[in-house]
This record gives structure tokens, sequence and C-alpha cells, in this order.
């Protein structure tokens, strides 16, 4: 089987393509990815000899370079997008012209190209924001209520799919999964930010009273949540996939991250909150795991101890990309 794996040079993408190919190794991976500030082709060493991996450079709004990428690809696997809330607040034009526009050139094409399946990666974020101590949880049939220009984004991106499905036939397939934390994460997101600002012993940025409420998903098993679709997930179907049944505020999660790394709470900075700022993701994720049998495989505590040890080990791999990030930081973060 041929995959065409868009964004596989950003986090979870990166991460996916490791699995595939260590869990399939019969089948051919080529990675589309334009190389944005967030995708980045060290996540790949160790598979760029692998004859059966391909990386090919371009943009998903470019339907020439997508319809050529395209030949002979039997599932798309779509994760390009841009994907960081605050960096959608402080510039929207590139979130509508990528999340949006290149998912809807990507269908046309996968249309043209008549592909087995295109699986199309969301987010939870389409879904709003629940209140605070209530135990209602997000699932297949929670209505969308985007607040953020990055999940109003992805709205749109998965009416489309929808929509190509329902208008002219296209076999697809959607995931909504949560906050994905773990190995290669762009060091903006919270998790790869405090551990990273831990390590070299700054403060922990956390917005307005922390008290908002995420749920996580180590990224090993978003990616085996994702095979579990491929492989035997039914056509036109949504799956939401989620890492907790508990709620947890960042602030406890970033409690967890300083008492694992032997640090005290005194590394907390409260910060400016951010406009828009979801209170609450819950994620029931029954019908993935009732319908395909799938289920997280690492507590919290677990994913967090094997993501710190890797931010520990691979110094080489964040310091480079903080650098780079540093007009963006100074951009964002305001004094509480
Ligand atoms: P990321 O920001 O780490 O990587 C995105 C990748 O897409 C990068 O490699 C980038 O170069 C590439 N890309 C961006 N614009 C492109 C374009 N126009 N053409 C081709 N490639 C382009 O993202 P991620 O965190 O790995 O997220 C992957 C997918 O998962 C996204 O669709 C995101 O919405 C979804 N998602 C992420 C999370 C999360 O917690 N990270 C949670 C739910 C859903
Ligand atoms: P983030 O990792 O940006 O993911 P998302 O906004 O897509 O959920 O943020 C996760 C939560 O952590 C969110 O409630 C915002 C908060 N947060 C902080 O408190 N401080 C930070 O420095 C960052 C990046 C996020």
């Amino acid at each position: 089987m041929k995959l065409l794996v868009t964004g596989g040079a950003g986090f979870i993408g990166s991460n996916f393509v490791h699995y595939w190919l260590s869990h399939h190794p019969e089948d051919v991976v080529i990675n589309f990815d334009k190389l944005t500030y967030a995708g980045n082709l060290e996540n790949l060493k160790d598979v760029e000899s692998n004859p059966n991996y391909q990386f090919i450079q371009g943009d998903i709004t470019d339907p020439v370079a997508v319809s050529s990428a395209m030949e002979g690809v039997d599932i798309v696997v779509h994760f390009a997008a841009e994907t960081h809330v605050d960096r959608s607040i402080l510039g929207p034009g590139v979130f509508l012209q990528t999340n949006i526009i290149g998912t809807q050139v990507l269908l046309d094409e996968a249309l043209k190209a008549k592909v087995k399946r295109f699986h199309h990666i969301s987010t939870d974020e389409v879904f709003g924001s629940l209140e605070l101590g209530t135990a209602e949880k997000f699932n297949e049939q929670t209505p969308y209520n985007p607040h953020s220009p990055y999940s109003a984004s992805k709205a749109g991106s998965d009416h489309l799919v929808r929509a190509y499905g329902d208008t002219y036939g296209l076999p697809y397939t959607i995931t909504n999964c949560s906050n994905n934390y773990g190995e290669y994460q762009f060091p903006e997101k919270l998790f790869g930010l405090a551990i990273t600002n831990v390590i070299e012993g700054k403060t922990v940025p956390v917005y307005g009273d922390g008290l908002n409420v995420r749920d996580w998903l180590y990224v090993q098993d978003h990616c085996a949540a994702v095979e579990a679709v491929l492989l035997r997930g039914r056509e036109g179907e949504t799956y939401t996939v989620g890492g907790l049944k508990d709620d947890v505020s960042n602030l406890e999660v970033v409690k967890m991250i300083l008492q694992l790394m032997g640090k005290n709470e005194n590394q907390i900075e409260y910060v400016k909150d951010r406009p828009g700022h979801d209170r609450r993701y819950a994620v029931d994720w029954t019908k993935i795991n009732q319908e395909l049998n799938w289920s997280p495989s690492v507590t919290l505590e677990e994913g967090l101890r094997k993501t710190i040890e890797w931010y520990q080990a691979h110094p080489d791999w964040w310091k480079p990309l903080k650098e780079k990030a540093q007009g963006f930081f100074a951009q964002n973060y305001k004094k509480a």
C-alpha cells in the first residue's frame, strides 16, 4: 500500500511516519511537507535511507505539486496544517490558506487520483468550550462551535471533507483528537515549552488563572488510533480520540512536570491570558474504544516521564527551534 502523509515533518506527522514504517514495513510512505517553521527533517533522520520512504517538499495549496505527489497513492493521511492557537491570534491569514484552501486542493486531487481513503486529522477544538466542573464531554455528535482562528479554520476543513464525501463520494474518515504531547513537539506548545524552560532554568508561563482544562493524548497513542481507523474504521465516519478520563487543569499539569523534574512551584509564572481562551475540553472516546478496540496505552504520568526524558536527551533538537521562535515569544507573552 502507498500512503501520502501530508505534514509528515511536523510533530504528529513525523511520529506517524516512524510508526507506520515500523508497523507496516511493506508499505510505501510519501511525506509531503512545505517545511514551515514547524516542519523539521531532523525528526526523520533515522528513516531517510529507508527505500520505502520518500520526502517531497511542497505546499498543499499548490495543485500541481499535490497532483504529482498523489500519483498511485492508496491512502492520504492529512496532518499538514498551521496548528498553534496563539500564532493564529497574531496572524489568521495563513491558517485559512493552509487549513481550508490547502485541504480543498488535497480533496480535489484525491478525487482525481481515486484514492481509497482520505483520512483527515482534526482537533477537539472545533467543538468549542465546555463548562468547568461539569461531566459533559465532546463526542461525535457534538455541534461545532469554534472560537479561535485556528479552530475555526480546522472546523472549515472538517466540513469540506464531509462535503466532498456527500457530494462527490470521496471515501473519507475523520479523527478529532485532543491535545497531543510527546517526542518532536515544537517547543511552543504547553508541554514542550514547559519542559524545555525547566531544563533552561526559566519560569513556566501559565495563562490566566491556570484552571483551564485540556484532555492530553500521548502522540504514540494518537498514531495507534489513526492506524485503527485506517485499518478497521468505517468509511464516512468520525471518531473522537482522547487520552484521559478525568479532568486535569493546566496548573495541575505544570505542577506535575515540575515535580517529575525535581523542581518546585516557584517556577510558575502567571502571564496575561489568551484572548478567547477556551475553558475546558474533555473527550468521550467510547466509540473508537468499542468499535475499533483502541484505548490509550499510557497514563499521563507515564507519558510525561517519557516526554521529559526525550527532551532532556535532545537539547540539540529543541535549542535551535526555541532560538528561532524568540520573535514569536516576545510578541505573544505579556505580563499578567
Ligand atoms: P505541527 O505544527 O507540528 O506540524 C505541521 C506540519 O505541517 C509541519 O511539518 C509543516 O511544515 C506542515 N505544513 C504547514 N503548512 C503546510 C502547507 N501549506 N503545505 C504542506 N505542509 C505544510 O502540527 P502537529 O501538532 O503535528 O499537528 C498535525 C495535525 O494534527 C494538524 O492537522 C493539527 O490540526 C492536528 N492536531 C494537533 C493536535 C496537537 O495537540 N498538536 C491536536 C489535535 C489535532
Ligand atoms: P497549547 O499547548 O497552546 O494547546 P491548545 O491551545 O491548542 O489547547 O495550550 C494548552 C493549554 O495550556 C491552553 O489552555 C493554553 C495553556 N498554555 C499556557 O498556560 N501557557 C503557555 O505558555 C501555553 C503555550 C499554553
